[in-house]
């Protein structure tokens, strides 16, 4: 009867052979071993459909249930958002980026793709005066030369100056621009010593599992990451994160399509 049971992927013969001896020895029934493969095989296809269908998988939190007592905050909300376009972060995100910013008072932060400069300013906002605030976007000039794909509309397509929205601000001196692609770019440097990560680069499936490598790689022991853009418009982040949430506890947050890792939870 064991050897009927249907093998799990990548397993070989020799495999599941011993896992069948050691489970016998162990006395668990084989029919428990039919019940489990069955179990993972239906579980592995309802995730492919909900792939497709584009539905989140991941759990749904409220702010204040990952950040107690972050609904209470008053946030700092940059005035260049009313007349923002569309590659900047909606007002919801805005918001709540700035509140995980103001409840984990970070001495670093590091963000992936700067655009005008809005994000960053609501972060530059919302931190204490001695902060160090790390942003990266694209060089203009070398725009042609990214480890993978550009998409349509980045900073590169634009007529503006990276992060001009916080160009003559107060908050300015709180903040150093890096020029580069986040595929290439020498993190190196910030090994282990950032508290705060935003990622907002490019969504394709491959720069996202790169970003977020880099990330883990700079986050401090206890520290806080955060993504945009998780939503069916962005297959790629979806997938990367979906994945990523299999050893790690991502939530996405309640009415945003923002994801956050808290290393502490
Ligand atoms: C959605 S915008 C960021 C918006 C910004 N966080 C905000 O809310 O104001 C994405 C930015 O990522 C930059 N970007 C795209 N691919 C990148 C890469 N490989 N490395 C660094 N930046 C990249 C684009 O140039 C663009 O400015």
């Amino acid at each position: 009867m064991i050897f009927q049971t249907p093998k799990s992927s990548g397993q070989t013969d020799i495999e599941w052979l011993k896992y069948s001896r050691w489970c016998a020895k162990k006395c668990i029934p084989p029919i428990m071993i039919d019940l489990y493969h069955l179990i993972e095989r239906r579980l592995q296809k309802s995730r492919q459909c909900l792939h497709q269908s584009g539905l989140p998988l991941l759990k749904r939190t409220f702010l204040d249930e990952l950040f107690p007592g972050s609904k209470d905050y008053t946030v700092a909300v940059p005035m260049q958002h009313l007349y923002a376009d569309i590659g900047s972060l909606p007002l919801a995100e805005l918001t709540i980026l700035g509140a995980i910013s103001r409840y984990t008072n970070p001495r670093s932060v590091f963000e992936i793709g700067t655009y005008r400069g809005l994000s960053t300013l609501a972060i530059a906002m919302n931190t204490s005066d001695d902060t160090e605030l790390f942003t990266l976007d694209l060089d203009k000039q070398n725009r042609n030369v990214t480890k993978y794909p550009m998409e349509m509309g980045g900073i590169e397509a634009s007529s503006f100056p990276v992060g001009e929205y916080y160009h003559g601000s107060v908050h300015e001196r709180k903040i150093q621009q890096l020029y580069g692609d986040s595929a290439n770019f020498d993190f190196a440097p910030f090994t282990g010593g950032i508290d705060l990560i935003f990622i907002d680069g490019n969504h394709l499936y491959e720069n996202v599992k790169t970003d977020s490598f880099n990330a883990f790689r700079m986050l401090r022991s206890k520290g806080v990451i955060i993504w945009d853009d998780y939503h069916a418009g962005y297959p790629g982040v979806m997938k990367c994160l979906d994945e990523l949430a299999e050893s790690k506890p991502l939530v996405r947050i309640a009415k945003t399509r923002l994801v956050v890792y808290r290393s502490d939870r």
